[in-house]
């Protein structure tokens, strides 16, 4: 008797609706779109499902240089990605966004749950704000130098020169990456994930082949450490879910963006936020994301301890890749590196 199919759900990493699609980003696409091919031709029943990450202040800062309002704008850019992603042959299932009804409903549900288990926890954070444009400050519009390793201009959440992770308040001489100013400090409640609760469930899940072998050796190294708690939320003016019942409080989009895969596996079903958690915890279905090596702190700590808390199974697999290089160095805008998939095809 013929073995019966596999049923695979399959994702790639949601881009950002900030910008174009490019070359990078193609590594993965087109990895993934290959092996669910591939599966798809051994007779498995596969869904490769994907979309957009719409939420968080690059988007809102992007629309309102562009002067329109984020939903317009990301809802360009949704188009603008699916022609790129259909002039590679990159066929998904359902290509969604993380700004969709059911997201909103799944968002809600998954805190929700967390808060009724008793998962989430709230601190006073002392954040940067931007005096000039009046917002708190995204880790990634904060530029400094990293505390570590002295490396000038980099980012307020993570050093691309050491790879070591920080808070922005860690940064050398930060600076507001959008008006340039000096940030000045400011306080609010922050809602937090309690990781610590997760660290038996999280250790045992790299006793499994959830990740490649030197991946795993890299990821277990959290676990030499107090798991710290994560901030979720983040203060208005944002773009984004509002949470529930709090006054000028958002999702940070990293929550509410993995959720994103099941927001899209619904619109895939056409089902409904219930059914869609169904088929999610189905015995026997298969869950992989690809990845690229930058998030593996989100897929394989942080969404792991989301779903473990909100009571929903965790994936089977991560399949994580590089980056493309151009000459041995990351495409560059300022080095003239930097192809879109757009202007790639145009010359192809
Ligand atoms: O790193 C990124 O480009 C994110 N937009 C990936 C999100 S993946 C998932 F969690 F939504
Ligand atoms: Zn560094």
């Amino acid at each position: 008797m013929p073995a019966a199919p596999r049923r695979i759900l399959v994702t790639s990493a949601l881009p950002y609706a900030n910008g174009a699609i490019h070359i990078g980003h193609l590594v993965e696409y087109i990895q993934t779109d290959i092996w669910v091919r591939f599966q798809k031709m051994r007779g498995h029943a596969v869904l490769y499902v994907c979309g957009d990450d719409a939420h968080g202040t690059p988007i809102m800062l992007r629309a309102k240089k562009e002067g329109v309002e984020p939903r317009a704008f990301i809802a360009r850019m949704n188009q603008q990605h699916q022609d790129d992603f259909a002039r590679f042959g990159i066929s998904f299932d359902s290509y969604y966004s993380t700004d969709s009804q059911q997201n909103r409903q799944l968002t809600a549900l998954f805190y929700q749950r967390l808060h009724q288990a008793g998962h989430i926890v709230t601190h006073d954070v002392e954040q940067f704000f931007d005096p000039v444009e009046n917002v708190f400050l995204a880790d990634r519009f904060i530029r400094g130098t990293c505390p570590n390793c002295k490396t000038p201009d980099q980012y307020g959440d993570s050093c691309e020169h050491c790879g070591k992770h920080y808070q922005p308040t860690d940064l050398i001489d930060p600076r507001s990456a959008i008006s340039g100013a000096a940030p000045v400090r400011k306080k609010s409640p922050h809602f937090f994930l309690r990781l610590e609760h997760f660290r038996e469930r999280l250790q045992r899940l790299f006793e499994t082949d959830f990740v490649d072998a030197a991946s795993r050796n890299k990821l277990l190294e959290w676990f030499g450490s107090e798991l710290k708690d994560w901030d979720i939320s983040r203060d208005a003016p944002f773009f984004g879910f509002p949470i529930p019942g709090e006054e000028g409080k958002y999702f940070y989009n990293w929550f509410d963006a993995p959720i994103g895969y099941l927001a899209s596996l619904a619109n895939a079903l056409g089902a409904g936020v219930d059914e869609t958690l169904e088929v999610w915890q189905e015995p026997g279905r298969e869950i992989v994301h690809f990845i690229g090596k930058d998030i593996p702190y989100f897929h394989g700590l942080f969404w792991p301890a989301m779903l473990e808390g909100a009571g929903l199974r965790t994936p089977d697999h991560l399949f994580i890749h590089g980056f493309l290089t151009v000459n041995g160095e990351k495409m560059s805008k300022s080095r003239g590196t930097f192809i879109n998939a757009e202007t790639y095809c145009r010359h192809f």
